[in-house]
This record gives structure tokens, C-alpha cells and sequence, in this order.
């Protein structure tokens, strides 16, 4: 079977997941619901690659063969040869269910489910399939090009073989895994959790006001970007279906 990487969603992180694979040298097949989110996708990951040329981080022959790696489809059913899928569709359990359930009926027996998800039950979404064992979370940074780290996540009944291939997946990748357990917002998004909050606070008591914020905690705290910068990259409703989900 060929090697192929589903990946599910072509927003801002299915995109560059898409993009790491292919410059990876994997076939990637890109799935969404809506053709305009491909083609947006699409874009951001063309000019990505661009960028990485002009920048001398890729050569053209690297950047194009990449480029020819990735094909888009709204043809859910096409992911079927996958021998990975990574999930990055919006951060609602109902809909990463529904996905999970469809996935694991047409999946060969040995592919593995892998979620981006930041903060819901690993364990909870591998229930919904027949292969808990080969579930797991694979969680990118935004963004997903650059960004090196990457959390592994183990629900309570995904297999050490699972573990191991998704490590390695990760290091092909050009990425660093960190194993982190099922508990919600698992590594860096429960300590990231009072950044936003604590900054939302202040905001909202009048102690100062986004920009005063973002600099402060940039020039003094060393941060790279202000808790304010960063809510924008991430999506405030990223963030906030994130906050919940952790809260809750
Ligand atoms: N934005 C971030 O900084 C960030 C970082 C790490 C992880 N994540 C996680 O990655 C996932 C995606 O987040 P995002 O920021 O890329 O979201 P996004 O809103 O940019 O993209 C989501 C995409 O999913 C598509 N989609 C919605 N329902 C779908 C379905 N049923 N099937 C297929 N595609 C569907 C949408 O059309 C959209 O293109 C979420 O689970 C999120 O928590 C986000």
C-alpha cells in the first residue's frame, strides 16, 4: 500500500500539517468540506513553500516536488488508502466523532487515527472506534511549518506500536515529539490557559489596556509574542472552544 497522509481540515493547521508531510515525502491528501478552505489552503501552503525558497530555507526542486505531493479533495471516502490520518478539523467532539466513526469503518485494519486536537479526551474520541489501540493525539504548533514541537498524546488504550510510529512519523517530519498524557490541554495549552486568561483579566479590570499587554510581556518577559498577538494567530474561537474544553 502506498504511503499516503490523510489529513482532515485545510484551515490553518491542516494546511501546514499538508505541507511538513509532503516536504517530507509523503503523499498527502487533503480533505475538507468546504473546496474554498482547500483552495485557501492551497494558497497559504504555495506561498509558504515561496517563502521557504526565497529565504533559502528550501530549493525550488524541493519546494515544487512538495507542491506536486499534495493533492485536495471534499471526496471524504478517497481517504481510505491512508495509512495515517491527522485530524485537524474545528475543536467540537461531535464533530471529530463523527469523523472518528467514518474513519475507522473505510481505515485498512493498520492505519492509525491521529487528532491535532489541543485540548479534548484522546481516550473519549478513541472510544468511538473499533481501534482504540490506534488512536492518538499528534499535536502541531501554529504555525505548523515552523513551529518544531510536537506533543504525542497516549489515551489510555492506544498501543506502544502506535506510539512508536507516530514518533517516528514526528522526527521524519523534521519535528520534536514530546509525550505528554490525556489530560486536558495536555502539556503547553494548560500552562498557556492563565496567559490568555490573566491577560484577558487585566485587560477587562482596566489595569492596562492590548497593546501596553502584548509589549509589556514581550520587551520584559522575554515572550516572543503578547498573550493578545498570539489569541489573534491561534483564532479567538480557536482559543475559546479550547478554554472551555479545558475547563469543562
Ligand atoms: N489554531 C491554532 O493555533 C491551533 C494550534 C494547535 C491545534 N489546533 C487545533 O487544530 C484543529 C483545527 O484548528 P484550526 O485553527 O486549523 O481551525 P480552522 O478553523 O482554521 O480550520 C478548520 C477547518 O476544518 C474544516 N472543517 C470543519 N468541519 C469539518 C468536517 N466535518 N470535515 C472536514 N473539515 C471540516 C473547516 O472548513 C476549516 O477549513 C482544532 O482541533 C484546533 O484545536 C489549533
Amino acid at each position: 500500500m502506498a504511503n499516503i497522509i490523510g489529513v482532515i481540515g485545510a484551515g490553518t493547521m491542516g494546511s501546514g500539517i499538508a505541507q511538513v508531510a509532503a516536504l517530507a515525502g509523503y503523499r498527502v491528501l487533503l480533505y475538507d468540506i468546504e473546496r474554498s478552505a482547500l483552495d485557501r489552503g492551497l494558497d497559504v501552503i504555495c506561498k509558504n513553500l515561496d517563502k521557504g525558497v526565497e529565504k533559502q530555507k528550501l530549493t525550488k526542486e524541493q519546494s515544487e516536488k512538495a507542491r506536486q505531493k499534495i493533492e485536495t479533495t471534499v471526496d471524504f471516502i478517497l481517504l481510505k488508502n491512508s495509512t495515517t490520518v491527522i485530524e485537524a478539523a474545528v475543536e467540537r467532539f461531535d464533530i471529530k466523532k463523527g469523523l472518528f466513526q467514518r474513519l475507522d469503518e473505510m481505515l485498512p485494519h493498520e492505519s492509525i487515527i491521529a487528532t491535532n486536537t489541543s485540548s479534548l479526551s484522546i481516550t473519549a474520541l478513541g472510544a468511538v472506534t473499533k481501534r482504540t489501540d490506534r488512536v492518538v493525539g499528534m499535536h502541531f504548533f501554529n504555525p505548523a511549518h515552523i513551529m518544531k514541537l510536537v506533543e504525542i498524546i497516549k489515551g489510555k488504550e492506544t498501543s506502544h506500536t502506535t506510539i512508536s510510529r507516530i514518533t517516528s512519523l514526528t522526527k521524519e517530519f523534521g519535528k520534536t515529539p514530546v509525550l505528554a498524557s490525556d489530560t486536558p490541554g495536555f502539556i503547553v495549552n494548560r500552562v498557556a490557559r492563565p496567559f490568555y486568561g490573566e491577560a484577558l483579566r487585566i485587560l477587562g479590570e482596566g489595569v492596562s489596556d492590548i497593546a501596553e499587554i502584548d509589549r509589556i510581556v514581550k520587551k520584559s518577559g522575554g515572550f516572543k509574542m503578547g498573550p493578545f498577538e498570539l489569541m489573534d494567530l491561534i483564532g479567538i474561537d480557536v482559543n475559546l472552544s479550547v478554554s472551555k474544553s479545558v475547563y469543562e
